[in-house]
Formats: structure tokens, sequence, C-alpha cells
């Protein structure tokens, strides 16, 4: 409408809401608290769109925002009716964590508009906090409006600059666990991702997505990732790519095409824009959890970070043992009660037993038509009772173990027995898992009896996996789920969730042969990509790297298939590195004991005071220092990918003017994954916070050091 025949439109009407439009109808910025970050919000009744500077560039051009829904569109053909102010400076303490205290400072903007067409009421919501910027949309209690379907959301990410980026693909039947690309935005599709990374086989269903966070470093050094905060009642959103640098949010859709069920009062999950300087800013940023809801339970004593061991490395990694039954299943009582014996002599919190229940023997993996899983009888190689005993003497507990091989429908039905068999035997710690590995392949029996195939991130499992948070905190089980739906900060608002799989982790060294395991690399792009969005049930420790596979269980000869590609230093900086409330000790008893560098291991705090990344390259290395939140002693570690290279390390982190000791190890000089991955250097020196640590790592490996005030 031209600004003459608009004035007239206001004059004629003499509707003062229709001026107060006006007004509204025009670009409103908002500047983050440091004013470092600038945020535009573009406003008229025909788009909705936003953009965001750093410092003065442009990060992110004008992208469209809105939502189309089946019974109402707000895309164009709108009017605003109000924008709102408000600004945020408070602290809040995690039940655990990378740190104890977390600033929450923010301002805010809030667009009210309405649709021309039904006059359904809608609020768009923008925080903008120092590292970034979070947005949801609002449809709040309305008359004429109950159930709705979403059917798609315009979301866009538009870079400014076509950047090099790291990313995993959406709609492949692996689910996270996938090595990252590296490619310019504009390059991203599944045939760049089969001739860089892995082929691609398997059905080419949806679009070409990527799932977040999705993290981007421009030409100037800013890193940008791209994920989301509060994933409720809502289904996972991946970014589509179209070959240039704009990204568009594509939520994964349920098997009938609807994206979202859903109804009001009703907000969307936040979309985050995580911007740091570097990529050890960009890890550090701490928005997704500031996006989330405030802790939920009102009890969390019963919530135990802490380190574990398992009989799991004998089956995944070993092979010298089964989950099923037979003459070489793992889980049998005997073998359970060394485990105990060894972790209750070490102060380990806990032994994860896999294979301790039925449905093992047939056909559970891959394609969720197996045995139905039973979670609360045990295999009869499994005294639970003599077990439970036998661990309660020795003050440490089992960590159960459901794979529900995705038969999600079987797991859902055996809920409040699992959980109840669980508190009645001192299983505060339950390890979940949904092998199904084909794309859209999870099995709903719906309300009509027909079966229907649901992805693993939509809102179907989106709300499964809450469904067995909540249920578990009933009973004082938390949940560390593997094949999980992305973490999105829901630790906040559940802290009975503490870690999860959902990346490329330590079984791929395991149970896939050097051609195809992890490459020395992939620790160095986790901290700055899935790690964005924190605990990561990683299991590293590792010391047996080299001719420590047999053929079979039955055929104990080595496979010389295998060498995992890191050093035993290196599997030790992963403790500081990757965080996780709970972390495994991975390997066999049989390879820790005696062994000086397990005392790294029993060293390492699970909970942290603070955390600094000191440096990092995506994909090139990483420095971390955390802060143990129960005594002054701090614990940094260093990893590098396939090259050798010096860092300086400030130590100026100390926070005292102290000397400390400091308790280092590192690969040796003639060390790294090839040539010697399992000689440790093990020194101590002292040094004080004005000093620099000079670590020369080598191929592959990594420095462990703790420090302790003397
Ligand atoms: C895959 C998980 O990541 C692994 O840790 C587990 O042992 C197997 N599934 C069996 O549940
Ligand atoms: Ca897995």
């Amino acid at each position: 409408m031209k600004v003459f025949q608009y004035l007239l439109f206001c004059v004629t009407l003499l509707i003062s809401t229709s001026c107060v439009y006006n007004n509204l109808n025009t670009n409103h910025y908002l500047l983050s608290p440091d004013e470092s970050l600038s945020f535009t919000l573009h406003a008229d009744q025909e788009n909705i769109s936003y953009s965001l500077k750093k410092d003065g560039n442009t990060l992110i051009n004008q992208s469209q925002l809105g939502i189309v829904a089946d019974q109402f569109e707000f895309s164009n053909d709108i009017q605003i009716k109000n924008i709102t102010r408000s600004s945020n400076n408070s602290t809040w303490i995690q039940v655990w964590g990378e740190q104890k205290q977390i600033v929450d400072h923010h301002n805010e903007l809030a667009i009210h508009v309405t649709s021309n067409a039904n006059d359904i009421q809608m609020i768009i919501r923008f925080r903008l906090f120092n590292d970034g910027l979070g947005f949801r949309y609002e449809i709040p209690e309305q008359k004429e409006l109950n159930e709705f379907k979403i059917m798609d959301e315009l979301t866009e990410f538009n870079f400014a600059e076509d950047a090099t980026s790291w990313w995993i693909p959406a709609y492949s039947y692996r689910r996270f666990e996938f090595l990252y690309a590296n490619t310019l935005i504009s390059e991203i599709s599944r045939d760049t991702y089969s001739k860089l990374v892995e082929n691609l086989n398997g059905p080419r269903l949806g679009p070409e997505a990527v799932h977040t966070p999705f993290t981007v470093q421009r030409n100037d050094g800013i890193c940008i990732a791209i994920h989301e905060a509060n994933l409720t009642n809502y289904s996972s959103m991946t970014l589509k790519a179209n070959g240039t640098s704009k990204m568009e949010c594509d939520l994964i859709p349920w098997s009938d095409g609807t994206k979202v069920y859903t109804k009001v009062p009703f907000q969307s999950p936040w979309r985050t824009i995580i911007v740091g300087n570097n990529p050890a800013e960009l890890a550090m940023s701490t928005l997704t959890l500031n996006l989330n809801e405030p802790n939920q339970l009102t009890n969390t004593d019963w919530i135990e970070p802490g380190k574990y061991i398992g009989i799991w490395w004998e089956m995944i990694g070993t092979n010298q043992s089964t989950w099923g039954s037979g003459a070489n299943h793992g889980a049998k009582t005997e073998k359970v009660k060394e485990y105990i014996d060894f972790g209750s002599k070490h102060g380990f919190k806990g032994v994860l037993v896999e294979g301790w229940n039925t449905g093992w023997d047939v056909n559970w993996c891959c394609s969720g038509d197996g045995e139905a899983f039973d979670f609360y009888h045990s295999h009869p190689d499994f005294d639970t009772e003599k077990i439970t005993e036998y661990a309660r003497k020795k003050n440490i507990r089992i960590i159960g173990h459901h794979e529900t091989g995705g038969q999600i429908q079987n797991y859902e039905s055996q809920l409040d027995s699992a959980f109840s068999y669980a508190n009645r035997n001192d299983i505060r710690v339950i390890k979940t898992g949904y092998v199904n590995d084909v794309s859209q392949n999870i099995k709903r029996i719906g309300s009509d009896g027909n079966v229907y195939k649901e992805w693993h991130h939509g809102q179907y499992m989106v709300e499964h996996f809450r469904n067995v948070i909540e249920k578990a905190a009933q009973y004082q089980v938390s949940i560390v789920p593997h094949e999980p739906i992305k973490d999105t900060g829901i630790r906040r608002t559940y802290p009975n969730i503490l870690s999860r799989e959902g990346a490329k982790g330590q079984e791929f060294n395991g149970f896939m042969s050097t051609k195809d395991n992890n490459k020395p690399n992939h620790t160095t792009v986790l901290p700055f990509t899935r790690l964005l969005s924190s605990p990561m049930d990683y299991t590293p420790g590792v010391f047996n790297l080299k001719e420590y596979r047999y053929n079979s269980p039955d055929n104990r000869t080595i496979n010389t298939n295998h060498h995992i590609p890191s050093t035993i230093a290196k599997e030790l900086a992963l403790y500081v590195v990757i965080y996780a409330p709970v972390q495994m000790a991975a390997d066999l008893p049989t390879n820790y004991e005696d062994h000086p560098a397990f005392q790294f291991i029993l060293d390492v705090p699970t909970d942290w005071d603070q955390t600094v990344v000191l440096n990092g390259e995506i994909g090139q290395y990483i420095s971390t220092a955390r802060k143990d939140i129960n005594s002054n002693d701090w614990y940094l570690g260093i990893i590098t990918n396939e090259n050798g290279r010096e860092l300086s390390i400030d130590l100026s982190f100390l926070d005292t003017e102290k000397p400390y000791k400091a308790t280092i190890y590192k690969d040796p000089n003639n060390g790294g994954w090839k040539s010697n991955p399992e000689e440790v250097t093990i020194e101590t020196i002292v040094v004080k916070k004005d000093d620099i640590y000079t670590a020369s790592l080598m191929p592959g490996g990594g420095h462990a050091i703790r420090f302790s005030p003397l």
C-alpha cells in the first residue's frame, strides 16, 4: 500500500489501532547486552523477517519468518498489533554441569501479530544474548482455535557469507552417527557427503538437509552455529540446503506428512543462532541452556554424576562376549560380580551391564522386527537378587540397560514395571538404546490398528523420549539414551537426562575396521558441533588400542584390521574435552589394573565448577580447562587431529597465586596414534598461573593434566 493511500485509510476510518500499525510497520532494532550483536526485525504487513550483525558485520541477511498451519498462515497478509520489550540479568545454578553458575543476560523483543484472513494471534519472541540470538513462535489461547496442525515452518537462516561449514546429513540411515563433512554451505548435499566422507547408501528419502547443531566459520574467524533449544511437543528442526548460503528450517514430518500436531497455548522450540568470535568462544556458549525452563524436579538428591565401568567393550570392542544367550554370554552373575569387585575397589559409581535381560536372541538388530525385549525380567544367567545384594554390600550400583531395538510401543507398555524393577534394585541410571538402522523405520500402530513408519527424530519420538524421562524421574531413575533425539538443553528442566550419545562415539572404533572407524580429527570436530548441545556418552578410556579385537567370540584370534586412531594420552584428555556428568571407563578391567595412566581416570571429576575453552580450531585441536566442583584442582585436556603440533597454553586460568603440582600424561616424543599409541609419559612439574605451558602434541595424540595447589 502506498503511503498516501495508507494515510487516507487511517484518516477515513479513524481507527487508532491502524495508526499504531503505521508506527510498527517498520524495522525494529535490538542490541545484545554488550552491544556486540545487533538484531533487526523487518516488519510489514506482507512479511516478517530478521537479520543479525556482529560488530557491524552482517552475519545473517534478511531471513523469512512464519508458520503455515492447517487453519491459518503467518507468512504474509498479517497485521502487526504491538511490539513489546524487556530485559533480564539473572544467575542460576546447575544441578550438575560444566559450570556451577550460569548468567542469563539478554534483551528481549516480541512482535504481536494477527493473520488478516481469520484473525488468529501469534507472537514471535526474540532474545538477544552476548553469545547469540534465540526466537520462537507462540500462539496464545484464543477463541476459534484449539487443536491445529503445523504443515510448514518458514524460518530461514540466510548466511551473509558462503562460509565453510561442518555438518552431518539428516534423513539418513544411521541417525546422528556420522563423521562430519566440511564444505562450503552451498556445497551441502548427500552426493557431496558420499564423495567426501562415506557413501550414503540406502533409500534417499526426505530433502537435502543437515542436522543441527550446524556450524559455520566465516573468513573473519567468526563462528556461527544454528541449533534449537527446548525441543518439546514438536519435531526436530533440520536445515534444508539448496545450493546457496541460505538454509531453511525443515521439520521432520510424521508419516502422514504433517509436521507437528499441537494445540493452543502453543510455543515452538527456540531457534538459536549461537555466535562466537572464534571456535573457543562458540564452545563456551550457554545460550541453549538459558533458553530452557528451570528445573522441574523438586528433589534431585538421587541424581548422581560419576564414573562407571561395564560389560560392554567385551561385546562391542574386543568381540569376546555376546549380548545374547550362549557360552559367551557376557552378563553372567559371576562376571558381573567381578566387575563389581573391580569397580568398588577403585571407587566407581556404577557397573553397566548390557545383555542382562531377554530379547537379544532373535534378530534384535536392526530392522525393528526382532523379538520383543523384556525390561523387568532378567536372563537366567543374571541373578538379579544376588547381584543387587552383592552390589549393595560393595557400595556400587548396577547401571541398567534398555535396548529397545526401536520398538517404542513395546518399551512404553513396560515403563512402569521397568523403572520400578530398577528402583527396587538400587539402579539409579539406565542407558537406553534405539538401534533400528533404516531411515524411516520406527513402527507405530495407530488407533486405527494400522502400522505407520515414523522417523527417528520426528514429533512421535520427541514425545517418546520426554515420556521416558518424566516416567523415569517418578522412580528416581536417570537416563542416558543412545540413538537419542538431539540434546536441546532439556537437562536444565529434567536433570535426570544425564547424558546421551547422538554422535559417532567410541563404539565405531570397536566394531568398524580401521577403514571406517572414527578419524583422528573426529573428536576435534565434536566440541564445536554436537557438543554445543552438550553432554555426550562418548565412552572414552580405551587403553588397548591395537590388536584388541577377536575375529569372533568363538574364534579368539586377533583381527588385525582394527587399530583405534587414538593414543592413551588422548583417551585421557577426552575426559576433560568431552563433557558428561556420567563418564565411562570403557576398556576391560584387566587393561586398567596396575596401569599407571589409570590414575587419571580415577582422579578426573564429572561435575565442574568452571570451564574455560582455551583455544581451538575446528577439526584441528582444542584445549579445555575445567575446575573440580569439590576442590581447587583444575584439569586440562588437549587433543589434536592427525597432525602433531606445538601449543602454548597460558595457565592464567588457575585461580590462585599458589604453585600447583601438575601431573602430566602425554605421548612420548616418538608417540602418536600410528606409531606408538599405547605408551604414556607421566611426569610431574610445578607451575604457577603466570606460566606458559608448551604442549608438544604427537599426531592423533593429546595431553591430560591435573593441577593441584601445593
Ligand atoms: C548401540 C549403542 O550405541 C551401544 O552402546 C550399545 O551397546 C548397542 N547399541 C546395544 O544396545
Ligand atoms: Ca550408537
